[in-house]
C-alpha cells in the first residue's frame, strides 16, 4: 500500500530496528527537517515511559515523528495530547471505533491499553520533539505490565498496520496545525470530550507518594486536576489508575 503523507512530510520505512524513537532521535541529531516519520515493522529495544519495555512484535504499529514546534519545551508536552485527539479520531473514521484518551497520553479501548505514546527530546539544540507511537494492531501482551491491554484485532477491528498509520498521520497533522496556532484550547476540549475517567475516583501513582481524589478535569496546559478533601492539586506526570 503507498501511504499517504501530511504535505512535505517523508516517510522513512524499515523492517526491524531497536527503537523509532531512537532512529528518530539519531536523525534529528543530523538535522533531519520536521515531518520526518520513522516506522518499523518490528522494534527489539521498543520502550515506554519510565524505560518500561514496549510490546514491539510485528504486525503491530511503531512510528516516530520528528517535530519542531518552536515552543517551550512545557508547552510543547501538550503534543501527547494533540497524538492523543488524533489517534481517537483517526480510529473512528477508520474502524468505527470508540477510544478514549486516559491522561497523560494513553489511548484505551473498552478500558484496556490499546495505544502509548513517548515523548522525547533531540536535534542539536535539544528544540526538537520524537513523538513516538505504538499502536496493538495484532496483538497486546498477554502479561499486565501496569495496565491491562488490548488491540485492535481483539476489539473486532480487522484493519492493516498502513492504514491505522495512514489514518493517524493525517488526523495528527491537522490536529497539529491547529495547536500551533491556536494553542491548547481546541485540542483540550477535544481531549475532554473522548476523555475517561473524568468526574470519577482516580489514582495517581507519583515517584514518592501515591494520591487518590477525583478527576476533575485539566487546567489550561493539560495538568490534571485532582480533588483531594475539596482542594485541588495539580498534576503535570504521573500513572492513573481509573476507578
Ligand atoms: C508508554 O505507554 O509507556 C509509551 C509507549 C511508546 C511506544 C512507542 S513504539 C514506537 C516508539 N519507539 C519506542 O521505542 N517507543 C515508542
Amino acid at each position: 500500500m503507498n501511504i499517504k503523507m501530511p504535505k512535505d512530510w517523508l516517510l522513512i520505512a524499515k523492517d526491524t530496528v531497536g527503537s523509532t524513537n531512537e532512529e528518530a532521535k539519531r536523525l534529528a541529531m543530523h538535522k533531519a527537517p520536521e515531518g520526518v516519520v520513522v516506522w518499523a515493522k518490528e522494534q527489539t529495544a521498543g520502550h515506554g515511559r519510565r524505560s518500561r519495555n514496549w510490546h514491539s512484535s510485528r504486525g503491530n504499529l511503531f512510528c516516530s515523528i520528528i517535530l519542531k514546534p518552536e515552543k517551550p519545551l512545557a508547552e510543547a508536552c501538550q503534543i501527547s495530547f494533540v497524538a492523543t485527539v488524533a489517534l481517537v479520531e483517526a480510529l473512528d473514521k477508520l474502524c468505527k471505533l470508540k477510544a478514549c484518551c486516559k491522561w497523560p497520553n494513553d489511548v484505551l479501548v473498552n478500558g484496556k491499553k490499546l495505544s502509548g505514546l513517548l515523548l522525547e527530546v533531540s536535534g542539536e539544540e535539544q528544540s526538537d520533539i520524537i513523538l513516538g507511537l505504538g499502536v496493538n494492531v495484532a496483538t497486546s501482551p498477554d502479561k499486565e505490565v501496569l495496565y491491562p491491554a488490548t488491540s485492535l484485532k481483539k476489539e473486532g477491528a480487522d484493519v492493516s498496520v498502513e492504514t491505522v498509520l495512514e489514518a493517524f498521520l493525517l488526523s495528527f497533522n491537522n490536529w497539529y496545525e491547529i495547536w500551533k496556532k491556536e494553542g491548547f484550547a481546541s485540542v483540550g476540549k477535544a481531549w475532554l470530550s473522548n476523555a475517561k475517567g473524568i468526574g470519577g475516583k482516580i489514582t495517581v501513582r507519583l515517584p514518592a507518594a501515591t494520591l487518590q481524589g477525583t478527576f476533575k478535569g485539566l487546567d489550561n496546559n493539560g495538568a490534571l486536576l485532582l480533588d483531594i478533601d475539596g482542594k485541588t492539586k495539580k498534576i503535570t506526570a504521573g500513572d492513573v489508575f481509573l476507578g
